[in-house]
Parts: C-alpha cells; sequence; structure tokens
C-alpha cells in the first residue's frame, strides 16, 4: 500500500503515520524528520535545509525529490509506504508520479487530514518532539508518560524550532499557496480520500481506516 499523507502543518500526518507504519509494516517517510536529523548530524543537507526551515519556508525541489526517490528503492519501501510531508509542491508530485511510472507503479491513496488553521495554531503549542527517534507528543491531548521525556528511547522532548507562533503563521500561508493545490491534483488522478482531523487521534485513525477498508 503507498500512501501520501496530505494536510496543513500540524494536522496530524506523522502522528498517524506512525501508526499507519505499525499496523501495516511499511516505513513511515517524513522528509521533515530526515531535514532534522540531517540538522542534528550537521550535515551539508541539514545546513542548507536549515536555512529555509527555520524561517517557514519549504527546502527548494531539488534538495528533496532525488532524497525521496532514492528512499523509495530500498528494500523495506518494496511492499509500500506512508509518504508524510512529501509530495509538497505539484513539481514534487510530479517528479514521484514519474519516477513511480518507470516502474509500472502509483500512489494508492492520498489522505487529506483536514484541520482548520485556529485550531492548528493553539494545537502547535503543546507540540514536544524527539529529535532521536521522531516520536511526536502533545502536552494536553498525547502527552509522555514522563513530563519531557520520550516514551520510546528516553532522549528529552524539545519544542521544534519551527514551532514558534509566527513560523507557524507563515508555515500555515505557505502551505495554502503550495501544498493545498495538491488536493485538487489528487483528487484528479482519483485517490484523494479527505478525513476529518479535529477530534481525538483515535476518531480521525477512525476516518482514515474507513477508507483503507
Ligand atoms: P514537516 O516536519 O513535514 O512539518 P509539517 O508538514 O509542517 O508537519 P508537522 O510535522 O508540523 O505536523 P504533522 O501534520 O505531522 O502533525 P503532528 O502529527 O506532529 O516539515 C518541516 C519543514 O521541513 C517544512 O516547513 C519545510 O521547511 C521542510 N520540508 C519537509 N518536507 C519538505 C518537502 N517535501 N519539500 C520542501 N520542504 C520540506 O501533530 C501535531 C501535534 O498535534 C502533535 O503534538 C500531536 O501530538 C497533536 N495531534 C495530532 N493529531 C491530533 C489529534 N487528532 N487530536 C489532537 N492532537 C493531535
Amino acid at each position: 500500500m503507498k500512501i501520501v499523507m496530505l494536510g496543513a502543518p500540524g494536522a496530524g500526518k506523522g502522528t498517524c503515520a506512525k501508526v499507519l507504519s505499525e499496523k501495516y509494516n511499511i516505513p513511515h517517510i517524513s522528509t521533515g524528520d530526515i531535514f532534522r536529523a540531517n540538522i542534528k548530524n550537521g550535515t551539508e543537507l541539514g545546513k542548507k535545509a536549515k536555512t529555509y526551515m527555520d524561517q517557514g519556508l519549504l527546502v527548494p525541489d531539488e534538495l528533496v525529490v532525488d532524497l525521496v526517490v532514492d528512499r523509495l528503492k530500498q528494500d523495506d519501501a518494496k511492499e509500500g509506504y506512508i509518504l508524510d510531508g512529501f509530495p509538497r509542491t505539484i513539481p514534487q508530485a510530479e517528479a514521484l508520479d514519474a519516477a513511480l511510472a518507470q516502474i509500472n507503479d502509483k500512489i494508492d491513496y492520498a489522505l487529506d487530514i483536514e484541520v482548520e488553521d485556529a485550531h492548528i495554531i493553539e494545537r502547535m503549542g503543546g507540540r514536544r518532539c524527539c529529535v532521536k527517534c521522531g516520536a511526536t507528543y502533545h502536552l494536553v491531548n498525547v502527552p509522555p508518560k514522563k513530563e519531557g521525556i520520550c516514551d520510546v528511547c528516553g532522549e528529552a522532548l524539545i519544542l521544534r524550532d519551527d514551532d514558534a507562533p509566527e513560523t507557524v503563521k507563515k508555515r500555515l500561508d505557505v502551505y495554502h499557496e503550495q501544498t493545498q493545490p495538491l488536493i485538487t491534483y489528487y483528487k484528479e488522478k482519483g485517490v484523494l480520500a479527505e478525513v476529518e482531523g479535529h477530534d481525538e487521534v483515535t476518531e480521525t485513525m477512525a476516518g482514515i481506516y474507513q477508507v483503507l477498508g
């Protein structure tokens, strides 16, 4: 099963992708997590990506597309994958489709998690992340067992640099301008499913399972 997660920053793409990845035993591939790991490790890619991410802007397509296409060729992605945060622009979606067409393949589902902007701004202030393993929490909605510590790997949790309210507003503007057109793109391909994302995570997951059958 090949799934693309769509939705605004903070809609819950990563949270739901992790659940799906465990259930279907296919990898969760998050371009945001890949960039954050590169930033943490001080790589050239990380240095370049950080200048855009800190401003709430998208990293240029040429730094993203080959990275993802190469990742999809790895053995663990043979039976499927969940793409989280990619594609994010029409050129990225077209490049992905072209790469898949070369191997007679295509995306099965584009799941759009729908949450209003005002709700997102509220949510993001409470998000805490683990940069080591990529786990995500929320101070109120999805708290870790021990305050400030990752349940999975024991690392200290952080507030992401790009979760400052002003940067979240910028990311939402960028989302509406550059990423939201992908909803029409995937609708025209007949693979779009819209899922309500305002409620509890379990409710959002129930909506997703209804789509996936
Ligand atoms: P990325 O890491 O992909 O960020 P994003 O798309 O902005 O999405 P987020 O990770 O912020 O949110 P999410 O939807 O995964 O929500 P989450 O599950 O965490 O990208 C970061 C940056 O990298 C970009 O700005 C860009 O610069 C760059 N980048 C990445 N990919 C790129 C690409 N392809 N091209 C160019 N640039 C790229 O949930 C949010 C919070 O809400 C959490 O605290 C969670 O616990 C809580 N929560 C989730 N669901 C629910 C629910 N149903 N009810 C209550 N709380 C919930």
